[in-house]
């Protein structure tokens, strides 16, 4: 059994005690981008020469990614929140399944194998219980590139006709905004002869992020950030030092931890302009912002509640739907959740609905009736960010919760419990 299904298993088993009533003080440090970092490193596989990331989070999803590039012939080293990858002497062109199912960024090789070698033998990425999360957009995008792409029996093959197996410059208009299909076309389209357009292109950090290590090695990439990205392909691309910017999905967590317990918390680093409409969402309901070292402190004033909607970037992140959810549990006043990115995100309603919350469920829309206090109980994370929400809602709650599932809190938090603890909250995990 390989040390990821081992760690999962034992993780499964495990959960969290969580002690409610806590107020927090002190700094949250947030460790770099899970959604940046995971993509950052399969575009490694488009050079021979090294690539080297720092501020590489702690997660198993890391660890998931770079069992997945061994299996390819991949060169990794690591030292702490370094990884130097060396993608010199790639031949592996077929994923095993045991390895890709459930970590959906593996999905990601599909662009850098097509450009570097040709030819790509890849299990689609499954949904997940948030919704089907389809690669129809990734599929479209690499057809228009010139690749033949054949979806057969949960496998996705794909192969660069002619002598030179390059993949040719093509003009792409996305029917949704897609992060990872957004991604894929830019991995794929890098090395290609001549130049591509991404019209209706997801505007993401992560998405600047990669753009930004592509052109240090040597990429010709302008427009990313923007709706439309232009990429003037290149014969060979180098290696680099990147940095992975800071997780701003975590970064907006411990926001709403402190939002939630009514503490005064400063969270560094992170960049303000990542998380515009949270910080403004944070503002309406009643928290005030002072600029601290490479952060922000948050001081809550009386919670009132507000409407959120989730969408593409700039818009309101569908990853802090849940965590903000469960602060407007005890919100005064009622607010309106609706979730317009995914079609089952909304699992955490029924957890939060355990600890007292009065919510309605009304098609991808929840009416939130604030409440004075929630009340501790046995809770299950059913996703990765639900997870985070009932952390949250349990550290605010009267009493103490367990809380299991985390072997999804564990995907995009690094060391969640141990940072929290550090700022004043009395969390302990439980491996049985
Ligand atoms: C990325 O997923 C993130 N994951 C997700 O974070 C995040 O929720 C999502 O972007 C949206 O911001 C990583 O970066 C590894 P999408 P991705 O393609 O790329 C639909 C977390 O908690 N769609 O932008 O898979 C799709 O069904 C995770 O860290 C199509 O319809 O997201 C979904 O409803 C969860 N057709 C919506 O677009 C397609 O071909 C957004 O998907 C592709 C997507």
């Amino acid at each position: 059994m390989s040390i990821l299904a081992r760690a999962s298993k034992d993780i499964a088993k495990s959960h969290l005690v969580i002690r409610g009533k806590c107020s927090l003080s002190g700094e949250l440090k947030v460790s770099g981008a899970k959604n940046s970092a995971l993509v950052l490193m399969t575009a490694a596989l488009l050079t021979e020469e090294s690539i080297r990331i720092k501020n590489v989070p702690e997660l198993t999803d890391i660890e998931g990614i770079v069992d997945i590039l061994l299996t390819m012939g991949v060169t990794i080293n690591r030292h702490s929140n370094e990884i130097q990858i060396t993608a010199d002497d790639l031949h592996h062109v077929e994923l095993p399944y045991e390895l890709v199912n459930g970590l959906r960024a593996s999905f990601f090789c599909i662009g850098p194998l097509l450009a570097r070698l040709g030819k790509a033998k890849i299990p689609l990425p499954g949904g997940c219980r948030i919704g089907a999360r389809p690669v129809v957009e990734h599929i479209k995008g690499l057809k228009a590139l010139g690749a033949f792409v054949n979806v057969e029996h949960g496998v996705v093959t794909a192969s660069v006709p002619g002598e030179s197996r390059r993949l040719k410059g093509a003009d792409i208009v996305l029917d949704c905004p897609s992060v990872g299909a957004t991604e894929t076309i830019l991995m794929a389209s890098v090395l290609a002869e001549g130049t591509s357009t991404i019209e209706n292109a997801a505007q993401e950090p992560e998405v600047q992020d990669l753009a930004k290590m592509l052109n240090k090695m040597g990429a010709q990439i302008s427009g990313a950030g923007g709706p439309k990205i232009t990429i003037k392909g290149v014969k060979k691309l180098n290696g680099c030092d990147y940095t992975v910017i800071p997780d701003r999905i975590e970064a907006g967590t411990f926001l709403i931890a402190a939002a939630i317990t009514r503490s005064s918390l400063t969270v560094t680093p992170l960049i303000p302009e990542h998380l515009s409409a949270v910080l403004q969402k944070l503002r309406d309901c009643g928290c005030k912002f002072e600029p601290d070292k490479q952060g922000l402190k948050i001081i809550p004033g009386e919670i009132t509640g507000v409407d959120i909607t989730t969408q593409p970037y700039p818009g309101f992140p569908t990853d802090l739907q849940a965590p903000f959810m469960a602060l407007l549990t005890t919100a005064k006043g009622t607010s309106i959740v609706t979730e317009k990115i995914y079609e089952n995100r909304l699992q955490h309603v029924a957890e939060l609905q355990r600890m007292g919350a009065s919510i309605r469920v009304q098609g991808n829309a929840a009416v939130i009736q604030g409440i004075p206090e929630l009340s501790a109980a046995p809770v299950t994370g059913g996703d990765l960010r639900s997870s985070a929400a009932m952390v949250l809602a349990s550290m605010a709650a009267k009493g103490t919760s367990q809380l299991r599932g985390l072997d999804h809190l564990d995907r995009g938090y690094a060391n969640l419990e141990g940072k929290l603890n550090q700022v004043g909250a009395d969390i302990k995990r439980h491996q049985r």
